[in-house]
């Protein structure tokens, strides 16, 4: 089983999402595999304005652990995210970041601004 271990910055507690790469897609948003598609299926309203085709930012996530074990950016994602919001060098776009090792552990950050306001405030 994959992992995938998602920190937020709004300070909500921290989640372990645990799948099976080898079934995405899990829903129907963003590369099958990706980080939206699991957040999204486990309950994490990653915000994803443009549906998870690489036409936005809004679903930028830092990459804290585990970035080599993604697929690799490509330059339509790469110039988007030069426009995201506090860039770090290991951002990706939540969408397009494809969990594909059966045995990845990823460590995910998740900005303040990326999650959903309606559905994700706990307070
Ligand atoms: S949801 Fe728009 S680029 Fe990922």
């Amino acid at each position: 089983m994959a992992r995938i271990r998602v920190i937020f910055e709004s300070g909500e507690p921290e989640r372990v999402i645990e799948f099976d790469p080898a079934r995405a897609p899990f829903q129907h948003d963003g590369k099958p595999g990706s980080i939206l598609d699991v957040l999204l299926a486990h309950g994490i309203a990653l915000e994803h304005a443009c549906g998870g085709n690489c036409a936005c930012t809004t679903c930028h996530v830092i990459i804290k652990g585990g970035g080599e074990k993604l697929s690799p950016s490509d330059d339509s994602e790469d110039d988007l995210l030069d426009k995201a919001p506090g860039l770090t060098p290991t951002s990706r776009l939540g969408c397009q970041a494809v969990v594909e090792d059966p045995d990845a552990e990823i460590v995910v950050l998740v900005p303040r601004y990326t999650i959903n306001q309606i559905s994700g405030h706990g307070g």
